[in-house]
């Protein structure tokens, strides 16, 4: 038996298919633009995401016997507004999580509101790339489409929509809409009236390894399944990708170097911080996390090498970084301004330092060490509210890279374990659906039996001293240009 997953990234879709026992037997995905309308805003159009899950059906069909999967589940971006007519149609391209145009819609909530009154029915604050922002901002700006919703989305819920007929979600995705209780795990009444949204818009809730539903048939034909295909909710996916790595015992912590970049730890108690510095979303094992979340991680690296330096070969520019711990060249990766720690917008990207001798080498090594600097803010939160964080596990594309691992270790100051299965999201989500399906009794034993710790690394004291340094140093930078780029982003 086999079991899907499907991993709906901001910059390409993949799909993982495991045994029962978890080991993987194929991939494939297909890649899809994300369009920047506005600097700082961020869309993408579902029938894209429809049409790369469909292809990479099709390269599965070519590896393996798809009438053998029983199960699918998802492990989807996050956040992202997509909303559908009353003959479910797409009405807008979806708003993504990294889009950063609700600041005005933000202000209301959490100054004219009140964050704190907010924090009491969602369990977190307004964020920009939040759903309910999102919301406020189609019905002040495009009231016509507003008037046409009849059901609001998340973009994985809207691919297990397009396989079942079904208007659903889970608990860990649904946690990031700032539109469900999530102690209560009951869509908020109050966030409702706020937002002039009825329940009847809004998905049914789930957890994530919970059956919704089985594929349609006219679509198992079309995509080479067998009958009766289950269904499982799934999860966000930095959730989904922590049931990959295993991370679900109480203060497990997962880096994420992916499009966005995440510190993510799992947590049996729901528990707030009073200034509302990380998330608080349900897991997908029935329990919660806490989360930070910086939105240009790994898409810097991509950026840098793709669009500025103009070359695929990352390894071989990484190959030229030879010292760690020296470089006075300095990045902050905020290009598309920043969620957590500054939650700003208008936050931008830039390089500082540069001196004469400064090199192309140099400046790759800047973008690496400014994004795990920058994912370093969150672990320093976690540690202040008392999570005691000595190892972490490392996923994602920008973890694949072992200068970046070692970045990781002796920025963070941590061990870092790298898994048996370097697919994240795709394979927990492909785990929610064998734990839907019923061949593990819960979300828990099945990581223990299938997840397992394929290497491990330890910091360097003497690195990781220099990096402290280093640390404090690229600190002051952010502070220091606050003002130039609130005057960047409006004049
Ligand atoms: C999490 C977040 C991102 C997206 C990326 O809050 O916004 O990690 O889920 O896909």
């Amino acid at each position: 038996m086999f079991y899907l997953g499907v991993d709906l990234g901001t910059s390409s879709i993949k799909l993982v298919v495991m045994d029962e026992k978890g080991n993987i037997q194929a991939t494939a995905g297909a890649e899809y633009g994300l369009s920047f309308p506005k600097p700082g805003w961020s869309e993408q159009s579902p029938a894209d995401w429809v049409k790369g899950m469909k292809e990479s059906f099709k390269k599965l069909s070519e590896k393996i016997d798809l009438k053998k999967v029983k199960g699918i589940s998802f492990g989807g971006q996050m956040h992202g507004l997509v909303i559908l007519d009353e003959k479910d149609n797409v009405i807008r391209p979806a708003i993504l999580w990294n889009d950063g145009r609700t600041q005005k819609e933000c202000d209301y909530l959490n100054k004219t509101v009140g964050r704190e009154k907010i924090s009491s029915y969602t369990a977190n604050m307004a964020l920009t790339g939040f759903t309910a922002p999102k919301i406020l901002w189609v019905k002040e700006n495009e009231p016509e489409n507003f008037k046409k919703i009849c059901k609001i989305m998340l973009p994985k819920d809207y691919l297990a929509y397009v396989l079942t007929g079904v208007h659903c979600t889970d608990y860990s995705d649904a946690s990031g809409m700032l539109l469900l209780d999530v102690k209560n795990k009951r869509w908020s009444e109050e966030m409702m009236k706020l937002c002039d949204v009825k329940e009847s818009q809004l998905a049914k809730l789930y957890e994530s390894y919970e059956v919704v539903g089985t594929v349609k048939a006219d679509i198992a034909a079309e995509l080479g399944l067998g009958s009766d295909v289950k269904v499982t909710a799934g999860a966000g996916d930095n959730a989904a990708g922590a049931i990959g790595t295993g991370t679900v015992k109480d203060g497990m912590t997962i880096v994420s170097l992916g499009t966005s970049g995440t510190v993510f730890t799992a947590s049996d108690k729901f528990a707030v911080d009073d200034k509302n510095a990380l998330h608080m979303f349900a897991h997908a094992n029935g329990k919660y996390h806490l989360m930070g979340c910086m939105l240009s991680a790994a898409s810097s690296n991509k950026w840098w090498m793709d669009e500025i330096i103009g070359t695929k070969d990352y390894a071989g520019e990484q190959k030229a970084i030879t010292t760690l711990g020296e470089n006075h060249v300095y990045y902050l990766p905020y290009l598309m301004g920043e969620r957590t720690p500054h939650n700003n917008p208008n936050a931008r990207g830039s390089f500082v330092g540069m001196t004469m001798d400064t090199t192309r080498a140099d400046m790759t090594q800047a973008v690496l060490e400014g994004v795990t600097f920058a994912l370093r803010d969150s672990l320093e939160i976690a540690r202040s509210l008392g999570v005691k964080i000595d190892t972490i596990r490392a996923t994602g594309g920008g973890a694949k890279s072992p200068l970046w691992r070692k970045l990781l270790a002796n920025i963070m100051n941590v061990n870092v374990e790298i898994m048996n299965s370097e697919e994240g999201p795709g394979y927990g989500a492909a785990i929610l659906a064998a734990v839907g399906c019923g061949e593990y009794a819960s979300v828990e034993e099945a990581t223990e039996k299938i997840v397992k710790v394929s290497e491990k690394l330890s910091p360097d004291a003497d690195l990781v001293k220099k990096y402290e340094v280093k640390y404090n140093v690229w600190r002051k930078i952010y502070p220091a240009l606050k003002d130039a780029f609130d005057d960047i982003a409006t004049k």
